[in-house]
């Protein structure tokens, strides 16, 4: 079994991230063969700061090898270093009608969020994350539920081709978590958590406890004052429950019971807790990864060599059926 994930190197990772991908990649690992991708060429869709970029890189390469990644059971690399994925992309825009990319919710929600930059690499986005997947052969994508649309599409692409073109490639599965799959934004939590939302939305794998303590006890709650889950009636509780319960492995029905006769802001306090000392092995991990750069970057280089091993591969395949070599 083959899976492939990616993330894009825009700063920080949070729980969300965590919770909703990550967390799921160091299980896989011990399974199946992975490949994890830090997906620049997506991250370059919408503004931002090209000196920043090769920094962004690094550091989330740092996160997800603190994040559990083990250099030795998967493939970690830099999706620009593998020319082979913009190539693929090139030949799957010939046959994505334009009609599907324009229904894609994280096209039009970022192309109101960026209007005055919106650009075709922002509507083929999911073009070029389609041949990350299909590059691969890839059978599992385990992503959070924002990118159930673009694997469904990828699905779309991929049967497409294979009609056209004689078999080709497997059709890949999203592998979406039952819980933790759209994490709640601390501050406003009828919207996701997501890094564009700002810091103050979102707890970070890396924040000091301080920062951890100062981010839960501010966390939007609803009116009343009782501990239960109810995503429509009371979205902020119904949030910090999820989170609890991911991060200690009890069950939302045990913690409800667990804080029957509590408040808000004892509730809070025990997850602050929780919420320290789940993430403390991260930051310690990332503390001591900064410091090995050329460690780091070495992982990226095997990471890309065997990468390409497997892409050359396949492309030579693809473009044959294409009537290209
Ligand atoms: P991104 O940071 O947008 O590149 O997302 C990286 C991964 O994290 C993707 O698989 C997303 O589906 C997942 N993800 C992002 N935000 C959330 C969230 N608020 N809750 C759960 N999963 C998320
Ligand atoms: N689009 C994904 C996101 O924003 C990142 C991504 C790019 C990805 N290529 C991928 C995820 C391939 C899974 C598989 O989260």
């Amino acid at each position: 079994m083959r899976v492939f994930s990616g993330i894009q190197p825009t700063g920080n990772l949070h729980i969300g991230n965590y919770l909703g991908a990550i967390r799921q990649w160091p299980e896989l690992q011990e399974k199946a063969e992975c490949i994890f991708s830090i997906v620049d060429l997506h991250a370059i869709t919408v503004p931002y700061q090209p000196k920043k970029l090769q920094e962004n890189v690094l550091d989330a390469a740092i996160c997800y090898l603190a994040a559990g990644i083990n250099p030795e059971k998967s493939i970690l690399f830099v999706q620009s270093e593998v020319k082979e994925h913009t190539e693929l992309a090139w030949l799957l825009n010939t046959i994505t009608p334009i009609g599907e990319l324009q229904r894609m919710t994280q096209y039009k929600d970022k192309s109101k969020q960026f209007k005055k930059s919106v650009n075709a690499g922002l509507l083929n986005y999911p073009i070029l994350m389609a041949a990350d997947i299909l590059l691969y052969q890839t059978d599992v994508v385990p992503v959070g539920k924002d990118q159930k649309q673009h694997v469904e599409l990828t699905r779309e692409i991929a049967k497409k081709f294979n009609s056209k073109f004689g078999k080709t490639f497997k059709i890949p599965k999203a592998q979406i978590p039952a819980i933790g799959s759209k994490i709640m934004a601390l501050n406003s939590p009828k919207n996701k958590m997501s890094k564009s939302l700002g810091p103050d939305c979102y707890i970070s794998l890396f924040d000091e406890p301080s920062i951890i303590r100062k981010k839960t006890m501010s966390a939007v709650t609803d009116t009343g004052r009782k501990i239960i889950y109810n995503p429509k009636k009371k979205p902020g509780i119904s949030n910090l429950l999820t989170i609890y319960s991911l991060f200690s492995n009890k069950s939302i029905k045990q913690l409800e019971k667990d804080f029957r006769n509590k408040g808000y802001s004892d509730f809070k306090k025990s997850l602050a807790n929780l919420l320290v000392n789940s993430l403390s092995s991260f930051r310690e991990k990332r503390k001591k990864l900064i410091k090995r750069e050329v460690y780091v970057k070495e992982i990226l280089k095997q990471g890309r060599k065997k990468a390409q091993n497997i892409a050359q591969l396949n492309i030579s395949e693809i473009k044959k059926k294409m009537g290209l070599i």
